[in-house]
């Protein structure tokens, strides 16, 4: 008869454990029984990058990287894509269920009256060099935003901890819009209330002399599905980052900028950048041969293909793609994706990537659209870390709700030195106190 334990022999000891299994997993804290002595410490799991760890229950977003499938909170990426807005898919990632219509239109009419803030961050805003990167601006101003809001460390306040979701959401695409307006030396344009929450975004960053300013509506949609597409992705990096900063039970500003901080790197949030740069290196279709031929030789990655979870198509790379064509429509085509639709034809039928799984991700097209609506590439990951911000937060609501969840503080395998002796000044020699 099956039973769901694991029977683990310890060939120190030849000592027998039964260690449940739940949900597909063991408690590593489970492994603390396996000593070798009664003073001993116990066995732990060594798993540097999480490569094997859940570090927490959660029911947000899922994913089965094999089948190329995703879903927040039961809904295919597909669908939602196609049908919701990112404001609903937003309500949906942080309270569960697709809002009715009535909590639809308070949900939007809450987020709309916060997209204000304070006028100090404005002047904290223009504090920046005129060549500050937007990320950097838009990390430092999150974080400066908890000082406007002393109360959003009453984390154990559900209320409260809404209500400062819905200041986020609501305030970090003002934010965004005025570090881009800034890099540009441009004038900040003042959120307004009777547009949506792309065309609202669109309006901050584009709006000049004329009183106000309707964007294409194709692109306010390729935007909304791009938001979509971008809300929540698990346990990536910059979530982890959210969950473990909010687990010192921080305020979620603090907790945010953190988040933020993560998805700036070119592993992580940066990578859309690096596909345009490396596009534009190609330059022309007929390089692309050449170019694959690099890569296979070990001598450069190409940007925006693979995932250390999608072993197939990422199935926001295929929206996007769709995207991109209705977006080319209105903007013109960009004369790069000629580049890159060749380099995912050859990479596709090539062995060298089809061994591999190297499928294209997020990445690869969404840097496109960005180039196409005028945005500079360091406003690209500034572009992710808005949409984001909802799954920062679903990410951390449920962190801090969880009865589970302790302050996040992993173990270490110690290999420095063993215990000695404090060697005094006069005394030391190279050869006494090795660097
Ligand atoms: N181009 C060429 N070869 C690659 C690539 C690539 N983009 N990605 C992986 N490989 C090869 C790698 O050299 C290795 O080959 P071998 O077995 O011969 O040594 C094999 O595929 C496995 O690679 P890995 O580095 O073990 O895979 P990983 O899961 O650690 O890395 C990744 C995942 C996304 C960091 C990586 O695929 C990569 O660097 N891609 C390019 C950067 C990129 O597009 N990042 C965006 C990720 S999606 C958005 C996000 O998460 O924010």
């Amino acid at each position: 008869m099956s039973s769901d334990t694991l029977s683990v022999t310890d060939n120190r000891t030849g000592k027998r454990y039964e260690i449940p299994i739940e949900d597909g997993a063991i408690r590593a804290t489970e492994l603390r029984k396996i000593k070798v002595a009664e003073d001993d410490f116990g066995l732990m799991s060594y798993d540097p990058a999480f490569l094997n760890t859940a570090s927490c229950r959660s029911a947000i977003t899922y994913i089965d990287g094999d089948a190329g499938i995703l879903r927040y909170r039961g809904y295919p990426i597909e669908q939602l894509a196609e049908r919701s807005t990112y404001l609903e898919t937003a309500y949906l990632l942080l309270f569960g269920e697709l809002p009715t219509a009535a909590e639809l239109a308070a949900w939007v009419d809450e987020i709309t009256h916060h997209t204000f803030v304070h006028e100090s961050m404005k002047r904290l805003m223009e504090a920046f060099r005129y060549d500050a990167h937007p990320m950097g601006m838009l990390v430092s101003a999150v974080a400066a935003l908890s000082t406007f809001y002393p109360e959003a460390s009453h984390v154990d306040d559900p209320e409260n901890r809404l209500l400062q979701a819905k200041r986020l959401i609501a305030k970090v695409p003002t934010i965004a819009a005025w570090a881009y307006r800034h890099s540009r030396g441009l004038p900040y344009v003042y959120p307004d209330n009777e547009l949506g929450f792309t065309g609202n975004f669109l309006s901050m960053m584009f709006r000049m002399a004329e009183p106000r300013y309707l964007a294409d509506p194709v692109l306010e949609r390729a935007l909304e599905v791009l938001f979509i597409l971008h809300a929540d992705h698990e346990q990536n990096c910059s979530a982890n980052a959210m969950r473990s900063i909010g687990s010192s039970r921080v305020d979620p500003y603090s907790a945010l900028a953190g988040a933020a901080a993560a998805l700036y790197g070119p592993l992580h949030g940066g990578a859309n950048e690096a596909v345009l740069r490396m596009l534009a290196e190609i330059g022309d279709v007929g390089r692309v041969p050449e170019y694959v031929e690099r890569v296979k030789a070990g001598e450069l990655r190409l940007m925006g293909f693979g995932h250390r979870v999608y072993k197939s198509y990422d199935p926001r790379a295929r929206i996007i793609k769709q995207t991109a064509d209705a977006v080319f429509e209105v903007t013109g085509r960009n004369p790069l994706l000629d580049v890159a639709l060749e380099l995912e034809k050859i990479a596709l039928e090539d062995e060298y990537f089809v061994s591999r799984k190297l499928y294209p991700n997020v990445d690869f097209y969404s840097g496109l659209i960005y180039q196409a609506l005028g945005l500079p590439v360091a406003m690209f990951p500034v572009m992710f870390a808005i949409p984001r911000t909802a799954g920062w937060l679903a990410q951390w609501l449920e962190g801090i709700a969880d009865p589970e969840q302790k302050i996040a503080r992993p173990r270490q395998v110690y290999t420095g030195a063993p215990e000695r002796e404090y060697v005094p000044l006069e005394r030391r020699s190279r050869d006494l106190v090795p660097r």
